[in-house]
């Protein structure tokens, strides 16, 4: 099995646009979570990019450990959670040592694995490096969210960079993929790369039977339509939060119902795009 190691080129650049949205979505998480699990307890970031969310995270008390396919994003996430373990891994074999208590991954790192099977690897892998009574909590991209969003291109343009982005999906094989067109100042010149990144989508109701297949029990998502959120996710964005059963703890003995409570999320990754980016995604 080849590492995961895509982002390599877009790291940098990754980390300055697109780093900090996770951070926004430590409410959502805390909310789901973090508040059913002791304070200091061991987390696992999995698919960490830059590591902002793993900065946070080492920041509210929390053991924090981020993995990632990619060296040039690790790289990176040292210096951003200069208090958190990192390692260089492909989701799909975590083999850690140690157990955590809660596994998380944002910012539909889960869309980058692109078969059913190598995504319920993913999910045993999780399961086999949490404790008993541990969540797994993540999120991901759906089919309405390619057909709404991903189209059409944007860029930004800086000082020592410029990076165009195309978008673009496709029905049949479900998939969405990021055109990226990086210029940076590197010495004296422009140096131009090229890469795409590709995601898949898979429906509820299969990410659902997957989970199940690992082990994992008490799943729950929802979706901006759920009332958990105050503002909006994303379009056709769902979270997912599923348990692995605790051995100590009689079946049954269900937590509450997180999904009839709210949090709110306040400016950025949950909010509805800004007026001008959306134009830009569906200029077209
Ligand atoms: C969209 S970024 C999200 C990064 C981070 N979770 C965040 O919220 O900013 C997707 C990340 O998933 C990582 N990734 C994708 N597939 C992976 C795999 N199979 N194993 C390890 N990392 C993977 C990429 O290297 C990249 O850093």
């Amino acid at each position: 099995m080849n590492r995961y190691d895509a982002y390599d080129p877009f790291a940098r650049v990754y980390d300055q646009h697109w780093g900090f949205f996770a951070t926004k979505a430590y409410p959502i998480l805390e909310h789901l979570v973090w508040e059913h699990l002791p304070p200091g307890c061991p987390v696992l970031d999995l698919c960490c990019g830059t590591g902002q969310l793993a900065a946070e995270l080492s920041r509210q008390g929390y053991r924090t450990t981020g993995l990632d396919g990619s060296q040039g994003m690790i790289e990176i996430a040292k210096k951003n959670a200069p208090d958190a373990d990192f390692v260089v891994r492909d989701a799909r074999n975590i083999a850690l040592p140690g157990r955590f208590s809660a596994v998380l991954s944002t910012f539909d790192s889960l869309n980058h694995v692109m078969s059913l099977d190598e995504l319920e690897q993913v999910f045993q892998s999780v399961f086999a490096v949490l404790e008993g009574g541990g969540y797994f909590v993540f999120d991901l991209n759906m089919e309405e969210g390619f057909r709404s969003r991903w189209r059409g291109s944007f860029e930004f343009i800086e000082e020592d960079h410029v990076c165009v982005v195309r978008s673009s999906h496709d029905a049949s094989e479900k998939t969405g993929r990021l055109d990226v067109t990086l210029f940076e100042m590197k010495g004296s010149g422009w140096v131009r790369t090229d890469f795409p990144l590709i995601q898949r989508w898979y429906e509820e109701r299969e990410i659902r039977e997957r989970l199940r297949r690992a082990g994992f029990e008490e799943l729950q998502s929802f979706d901006e339509s759920e009332p958990i959120v105050e503002g909006a996710l994303h379009e056709g964005r769902m979270f997912f939060v599923a348990r692995k059963h605790d051995a100590h703890q009689p079946r049954g003995e269900r937590r509450p119902d997180v999904l009839k409570e709210r949090v709110t999320v306040r400016d950025g990754f949950f909010d509805p795009l800004p007026e001008e980016e959306l134009k830009s995604w569906e200029s077209e």
